[in-house]
């Protein structure tokens, strides 16, 4: 799947995400920078966040409880905040654009 990733300064990184992989680990393995997934996909660190645009949001997975913990505690979350840790790319998912928090800390 494509995947576009959005700096918050408005830069944009598009790359070909193999079916499979999460969201965060193709970022990461591209050195997409404004990702960190420090935890390795645990869904321990919430530096994976992302916002994803709501006409998205029907094709994601539901918010896990681990995950929902997570981003109680990150200050940049907002309503439409995910953890691409938990995003697996999928053809569904082909075109998503992603824009990330001014930092992940
Ligand atoms: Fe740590 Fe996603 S990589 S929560």
């Amino acid at each position: 799947a494509k995947i576009t990733y959005i700096e918050h300064d408005g830069t944009e990184h598009t790359i070909e995400v193999a079916n499979g992989i999460t969201l965060m680990e193709a970022a990461v393995k591209a050195s997409i920078p404004g990702i960190d997934g420090d935890c390795g996909g645990a869904c321990a660190c919430a530096t994976c966040m992302v916002y994803v645009p709501d006409e998205w949001k029907p094709k994601l997975p539901e918010v896990e409880t681990m995950e929902e913990t997570m981003l109680d505690f990150c200050e940049h979350t907002e309503a439409n905040s995910r953890l691409s840790c938990q995003l697996v790319a999928s053809d569904e998912l082909d075109g998503i654009r992603l824009q990330m928090p001014e930092s992940q800390h």
